[in-house]
């Protein structure tokens, strides 16, 4: 059961070393990120589908294999070469996934160096960091985009995008990191399951989830999303994908809103980062 992790581990130059990290609740469903999945197809589908040998990689994929086979199905539909690796840091956790591998997907035992012979084009680590430190964040997200290809003339590099759901993955923020470092945050959301935008603080990845306090931009960003939300609640007679559209239309008059109504439409807005990087 372990050849396959030990060989590739010798195929890096980290030979000697364990994987990096700490095994935490291995917590899953299926279908729980097809928010990120989608997402992820939209903002980086031309990218996947150009590269020569699209490897993508779902860190920390839990208990059961789930998330890894639902992001080889999402992704092979726009980049038909994709390829995943489920990679696990409980060896047990990577045995129970074996039977599961077949054409595209296979499973590794690893952690944050990335027990991998290239550099993937895409790392998929969904809510794994919540369990660790806040002070931890910043190394990891260095390491793991350090591991990105990277980019080209006529490539951004590859994508790392971090985040955190709830059990049914009805509500999701995530921030998408390139080779050299964060570049957007993205809340997405099943409308009709919404109050207030602000109800998606209690998913904020690890970076921001303690930033949402007065003096913050992140408290700052959520609180005029709810201004704005309040002030479009005659478009609710429309349904509430109306009303979000037009509350994150008033909202992009004064934050850096990256995406337009097609991706508003499926209840999500992505910011850019630096609007929204923690003070200190
Ligand atoms: C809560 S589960 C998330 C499962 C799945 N990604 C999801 O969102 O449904 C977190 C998983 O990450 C794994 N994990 C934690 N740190 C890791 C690391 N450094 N490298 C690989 N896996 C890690 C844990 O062992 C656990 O199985």
């Amino acid at each position: 059961m372990t050849q396959g992790p030990l060989t590739l581990v010798r195929m890096t130059s980290r030979a000697a070393t364990r994987p990096v990290g700490t095994v935490t609740r291995g917590t899953t469903n299926p279908n729980r990120l097809r928010r990120m999945d989608r997402w992820i197809a939209a903002a980086h589908g031309t990218h996947l589908r150009r590269a020569a040998d699209p490897v993508a990689v779902d860190l920390g994929y839990g208990a059961a294999p789930w998330t890894a086979v639902e992001l080889l199905a999402r992704l092979r539909t726009i980049a038909p070469r994709a390829r995943v690796v489920g990679v696990e840091i409980e060896p047990a956790r990577v045995a129970a996934a074996r039977p599961y591998e077949r054409d595209g997907l296979a499973f590794r035992h690893g952690g944050f160096e990335i027990p991998l012979p290239q550099r993937p084009h895409l790392i998929r680590a969904a809510n794994v960091l919540r369990q660790y430190d806040e002070d931890e964040v910043a190394a990891v997200w260095e390491r793991l985009c350090a591991r990105l290809a990277p980019a080209t003339p006529h490539s951004p590099g590859g994508l790392l995008v971090e985040g955190t759901c709830d059990e049914i993955g009805r509500r999701h923020v995530w921030v998408a990191l390139g080779p050299e470092g964060p570049r957007t945050v993205t809340f997405a959301t099943r409308l009709g399951s919404l109050e207030r935008p602000s109800d998606l603080a209690e998913r904020l990845p690890k970076t921001l989830i303690h930033r949402n306090v007065p003096g913050e931009p992140v408290h700052a960003f959520l609180r005029d999303f709810d201004r704005a939300w309040a002030a479009a609640a005659p478009y609710a007679s429309y349904g509430a994908r109306q009303r979000w559209i037009r509350a994150v239309r008033d909202l992009a008059a004064d934050w850096p809103v990256t995406d337009g109504p097609v991706r508003w439409r499926q209840g999500e807005v992505t910011v850019r980062w630096a609007a929204l990087a923690p003070r200190i």
